[in-house]
């Protein structure tokens, strides 16, 4: 088992990529704490956290003693072109995507540092390929990878590992949120060089991957998992 005896706290996994993280992750034999605004589902040790709220990061931290992995996944999405974004949603997004995964990071990284452990940052392939529907999110994930590789390389002596995945459409309840009919989904799945959505599962597999040993050599990446969506280009078929 690739995460014997690691203990891993993942942000958002009541739900979506988090939940598939955390179920992949307790597969791998890891002792998995979830922080969520929302109660899982599913039997798993809980605390109820809302990431852009510092003072609650703060109350939960007091009761982890050992962490080796954290993976910052929570995260919210809202498509408006920028004239129409309200100040209301863009405080929302750069406090739950950035201020959020700034946060978690600036609390678990003293235990990170103790246990040369490792950090992965779920971003978006939106962080490195726009959408022009979604200029608050598409910064936010953008930040999330500059945040990755300032890290990466801050606590690389201290032989502490920071990664990002960038996942493109996946199926969860946030995608299902975004496109309602299944018919827009559809078409939206074709325009993907594999023609389909990923599943949750597919963004498991890489984070699993650099969670673990067999990733001790890898630092400050940025992993697509995202059918080829990223590596697309105009002459794309
Ligand atoms: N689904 C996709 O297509 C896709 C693509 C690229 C990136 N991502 C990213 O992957 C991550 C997970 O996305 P998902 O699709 O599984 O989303 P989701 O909405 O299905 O699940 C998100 C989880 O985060 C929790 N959460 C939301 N706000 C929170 C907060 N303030 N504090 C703590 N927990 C909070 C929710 O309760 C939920 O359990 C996000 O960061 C998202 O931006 C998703």
């Amino acid at each position: 088992m690739r995460l014997a005896n690691k203990t891993a706290l993942i942000t958002g996994g009541s739900k979506g990529i988090g939940r598939a993280i955390a179920q992949r992750f307790l597969a791998e034999g890891a002792n998995v704490i979830i922080f969520d605004i929302e109660k899982p589902q599913y039997k798993i040790e809980f605390y109820q956290v809302d990431i852009s709220k510092e003072e609650q990061i703060e109350n939960a931290f007091r009761q982890i003693k050992k962490l080796d992995i954290l993976v910052n996944n929570a995260g919210v999405y809202f498509q408006a072109p920028i004239e129409k974004t309200a100040k209301e949603q863009l405080d929302k997004i750069v406090d739950v995507n950035l201020k959020g995964t700034y946060l978690m990071c600036k609390h678990a990284i003293p235990l990170i540092v103790k246990s040369k452990g490792n950090i992965v940052n779920i971003s978006s392939g939106l962080g490195i390929v726009p959408e022009p529907e979604s200029p608050a999110y598409c910064s936010t994930k953008a930040a999330i990878i500059m945040l990755t590789k300032c890290m990466a390389q801050e606590y690389a002596s201290k032989g502490v590992r920071v990664n990002a995945v960038l996942p493109g459409p996946i199926d969860t309840p946030l995608l299902r949120g975004a496109f309602h009919p299944q018919k827009e989904l559809d078409e939206y799945a074709k325009l993907n060089p594999m023609k389909r959505i990923g599943k949750p599962e597919e963004v498991a597999n890489v984070a699993v991957f650099l969670a673990s040993d067999e990733a001790s050599y890898v630092t400050g990446g940025l992993y697509s998992v995202d059918g080829g969506e990223s590596a697309s280009s105009l002459y794309s078929k």
